[in-house]
């Protein structure tokens, strides 16, 4: 049986924390996985990455396979060639998919045509890749998972409604702050309470961003717009007083850490004194992308 991670709920709780303890020995060169020798991995990308591109790339090297770039542009599926038909296509070449995309149902449409893993590196509703990596940083800052709170203020976007369904899976507390109108998915939220039976996370949408943050450990933001969203500049007004900036922080918790996804608009949902500020856990962040993924990479592929 295939194994996909189209969404962090993919994964069970052990194993979400076995990836990181994993991701840990990996960064410190304790272990060398050639899970991936002679395997051919396409990392499809219908939109911008620099971060998640090159993790995947360099990862998939390190672990002895051939990643293989695939520029959406630059394939039939541009000149519509259905998802169906690359599939099955790609299942008699590759032994594995990387795909960031717009529609998250494209993926698990792709998911249902290929024979092998696909990994979600970003769809219009989640972004698990990011919320693995930024776990691994959260355990290695504070040594623990559960019990924290994470206050995301901003967006309820993809990186949001993967953050809501990871407390609910794991066991830590979210609270989304948004401005109204720009609430989280209302299906991450479902699956996020309805996780949250089993592992007594509290998770809390609100539009106050002072609520969210008050007793935070971590405080928790991503770009206003989106990619795919570009057209909705005009909404940046509307997210007044949803900037992390000291006055929010002050909510927080004495031992505050603020993380980014990367790339930020600093001035928008950060400012740059506080961007620098938690700058070694932002970078710490992205460098995680490459540790976690291998770790789950490992898993998928065994
Ligand atoms: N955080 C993240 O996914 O970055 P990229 O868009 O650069 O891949
Ligand atoms: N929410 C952002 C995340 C970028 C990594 C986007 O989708 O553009």
């Amino acid at each position: 049986m295939k194994r996909d991670f189209l969404n962090i709920s993919d994964l069970n709780r052990d194993e979400i924390f076995q990836i990181i303890e994993y991701a840990v020995k990996l960064k410190k060169g304790e272990i060398k996985d050639q899970t991936l020798k002679g395997k051919s991995i396409g990392l499809i990308f219908m939109k911008p990455s620099t971060r998640t591109r090159l993790s995947f790339e360099v990862g998939v090297y390190q672990m002895g396979g051939q990643p293989i770039y695939i520029q959406g542009s630059s394939t039939q599926m541009s000149r519509g060639e259905d998802i169906k038909d690359t599939g099955r296509v790609m299942s008699r070449y590759l032994d594995g998919i990387v795909i960031r995309t717009y529609s998250h149902s494209e993926v698990e449409e792709l998911s249902r045509y290929f024979d092998k893993p696909v990994i979600n590196a970003l769809t219009d509703y989640l972004h698990p890749c990011q919320i693995l990596a930024d776990l691994q940083t959260i355990y290695e800052r504070l040594g623990k998972i559960e019990g924290i709170k994470v206050a995301f203020v901003g967006d309820g976007n993809n990186v949001a409604n993967t953050w809501l369904i990871a407390g609910g899976l794991v066991g830590f507390n979210v609270s989304v702050a948004t401005p109204e109108g720009y609430e989280p998915s209302g299906k991450a939220v479902y699956e996020a309470f309805k996780l949250s039976e089993k592992s007594g996370a509290e998770i809390q949408i609100t539009n106050d961003p002072v609520e969210a943050v008050k007793e935070a450990d971590v405080v928790y933001t991503d770009v206003w717009v989106s990619m795919g969203q570009e057209g909705e500049k005009e909404k940046k007004e509307l997210f007044k007083g949803f900037t992390v900036n000291s006055d929010l922080l002050s909510h927080a918790s004495k031992n505050v850490i603020v993380m980014h996804c990367l790339p930020a608009h600093k001035g928008e949902e950060i400012t740059e004194d506080i961007f620098e500020k938690y700058s070694d856990v932002i970078f710490d962040e992205a460098e995680n992308r490459l540790h976690a993924q291998k770790a789950l990479m490992s898993l998928l592929f065994k």
